[in-house]
């Protein structure tokens, strides 16, 4: 692949065809999503990076997406992990493109995308089980707690991207003086979610995709106990 500015809000377009030549899985997928038209450039390098580190600790169950947008992690999860039984996303005001962007990834991996399916509507109308895989990517401010309080609800394994953190509604946890603010609020988060007997796990995404990019993942440590099998 050619080098590109990954941050970029510009659509992929037929136009950017001559970056993604390699024989690689993002290749094939960035192809076909050139040739949608409908989708940010940041969207796909970030959807593709953070399916990759969900893979790293959470593997098989039906992914719940919630304010899932176009739901492209989702599609990514299942495309590397084929015991994946289902994605669900859920968001208040799906995409126009996301129909668009299914059909054309339907031709190439139909045996992915008749697991995909949207559900226009609150996060809370969700439907959670305790075998999901519930993600919150970019669910801005409080929402991110809301994905984690519901995961938690229903002992569900769960991966969040926070971002806008809002200071004056947000609990930092009287950690600021050491800290920036927004790792102050994300390090109360982790520490609320071991609170929860979760096994929790930190990482980050490149930072050329975007710089909110810390990454929190947790499992719930009845998982990891002998006899249900690893994270
Ligand atoms: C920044 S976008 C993130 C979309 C996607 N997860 C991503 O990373 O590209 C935030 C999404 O949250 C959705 N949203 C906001 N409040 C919501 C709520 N209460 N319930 C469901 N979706 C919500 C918006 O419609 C929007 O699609």
């Amino acid at each position: 692949m050619v080098h590109l500015f990954r941050s970029s809000r510009e659509r992929l377009s037929n136009r950017d065809l001559h970056r993604f030549t390699g024989d690689s899985l993002l290749d094939s997928v960035a192809t076909v999503i050139c040739g949608a038209e409908c989708l940010a450039r940041k969207e796909f390098f970030e959807s593709y990076e953070v399916a990759k580190r969900i893979l790293r600790r959470h593997r098989g169950g039906p992914v719940v997406d919630l304010a899932g947008g176009h739901g492209l992690v989702g599609f990514f999860v299942a495309l590397m992990d084929r015991g994946t039984d289902s994605i669900c996303v859920v968001d208040k005001r799906i995409p126009k493109s996301a129909a668009r962007l299914r059909e054309a990834l339907s031709v190439k991996w139909p045996y992915v995308t008749e697991k995909w399916q949207f559900q226009e509507g609150k996060v809370q109308d969700a439907v959670i089980t305790g075998a999901d895989r519930v993600l919150g990517i970019h669910a801005c401010g409080g929402l991110t707690d809301e994905v984690l309080r519901l995961a938690g609800e229903h002992r569900a394994r769960v991966a969040v991207l926070p971002c806008c953190h809002s200071h004056a509604t947000l609990d930092s946890g009287g950690l600021e003086g050491w800290m920036p603010m927004e790792v102050a609020i994300d390090s109360t988060r982790a520490l609320a979610l071991r609170a929860a007997n979760y096994r929790v796990f930190t990482t980050t995404i490149s930072e050329d995709i975007t710089p909110m990019n810390r990454m929190l993942l947790g499992t719930p440590v009845e998982w990891v106990r002998p006899g249900k099998g690893g994270a």
